[in-house]
């Protein structure tokens, strides 16, 4: 039997921050060996809010950049842009006209994103989740990386499914339903303002979170400002104390320690003295990421080539699936 295959994606919308890559970026580092891995930029999902056309390109090329800078390897994982594959769309219009409109009215982030978007709600914002489940469902995905706030989403990407293989694969079931790989505890990272608040690129302010390509100086600058509390000697606690928790988290994994070496030895400290040690360790740990993207963002021509590759490989399985979908529908062949 070969291995399982995971699908994930992330959207080409402002940069990556800390939360994406300790939540799920590393996560798809470690386990990538494990698996079959395709990891899409989902560019056709960057459209939903307004955006500028002028960046969405290099955006993207960005995102994919930092996958590898981030230790994608590609010995086991795919890497490949969303919109290079038709049979996404293909695949969303397909799935529409079998997925209830009330599913997609229920769908928590929608309702968040809608009220955020006021009177002018497009129809792409509503069907973002068949879009989700078409871009799992045409790789047969065994597994997929979510945090908590897309697990709703997967939940329907299998309910879809299953409607799906219910409706038009008696015979056979059509298509797989995937199953949430759960990330280890601990990688949830908040925002450095507000330490009840996840790490999030939609954030207005920018002090709220660490990029990726932030330069040591908006690091030390961030870190400085950051939310703390005035309580002596530090300790996780994500009740009461909230941002000491956040940063006490942000520092373990960042240095690679354990939640008790750093219960120990932050226990007696100030923020006079933690804040510089977490810019430093912050600092140390995204340096060799900083010079592997500058690295693949100096060789346009690598950087094509692997998207090349990605999308030839991703192409190769959504067309079968596509294909298959489609005879199950009873479309024509096209002569
Ligand atoms: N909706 C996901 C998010 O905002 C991104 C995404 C799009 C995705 N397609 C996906 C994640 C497929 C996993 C699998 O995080």
């Amino acid at each position: 039997m070969g291995k399982q295959r995971v699908l994930s994606g992330i959207q080409p919308t402002g940069n990556l921050h800390l939360g994406n890559y300790l939540g799920a970026i590393r996560n798809w580092v470690e386990g990538q060996s494990q698996y079959d891995n395709f990891f899409c930029v989902v560019d056709l999902h960057a459209i939903t809010a307004p955006h500028n056309p002028k960046t969405l390109a290099i955006d993207t090329y960005t995102i994919a950049a930092l996958y590898l800078a981030c230790g994608i390897d590609l010995q086991s994982s795919n890497i490949f842009v969303q919109s290079h594959v038709s049979a996404h769309s293909e695949l969303t219009w397909l799935l529409n006209c079998i997925t209830p409109l009330n599913w997609l009215e229920d769908m928590i982030q929608f309702k968040e994103k809608a009220v955020k978007q006021g009177e002018n709600v497009n129809v792409g914002l509503l069907d973002y989740p068949v879009l989700m489940a078409a871009d799992i469902l045409l790789y047969q995905a065994d597994k997929v990386p979510v945090g908590e706030d897309q697990k709703q989403h997967l939940e329907l990407t299998r309910d879809i499914a299953a409607r799906f293989n219910h409706q038009f694969g008696k015979q056979k079931p059509v298509l797989k339903l995937p199953e949430p790989l759960i990330r280890k505890e601990g990688a949830r990272v908040m925002s450095l303002t507000d330490g009840t608040r996840k790490m999030s690129k939609s954030d207005p302010s920018e002090m709220s979170r660490i990029n990726l390509l932030d330069s040591p100086e908006q690091i030390q600058q961030k870190i400085k400002r950051c939310k703390t509390d005035p309580i002596r000697g530090l300790t996780f606690d994500d009740g009461e104390r909230p941002e000491s928790h956040n940063l006490l988290t942000l520092y373990m994994l960042l240095a690679g320690k354990t939640k008790q070496e750093v219960a120990t030895e932050c226990q007696d400290m100030g923020w006079g003295q933690f804040k510089p040690l977490l810019a430093e360790t912050a600092i140390a740990a995204l340096k060799p990421i900083q010079e592997k993207y500058q690295a693949v963002m100096d060789d346009k021509g690598y950087l094509e080539s692997v998207l090349r590759d990605g999308r030839q490989k991703a192409e190769a399985i959504a067309n079968l699936t596509l294909s298959q979908v489609k005879a199950a529908l009873g479309y024509s062949v096209p002569l």
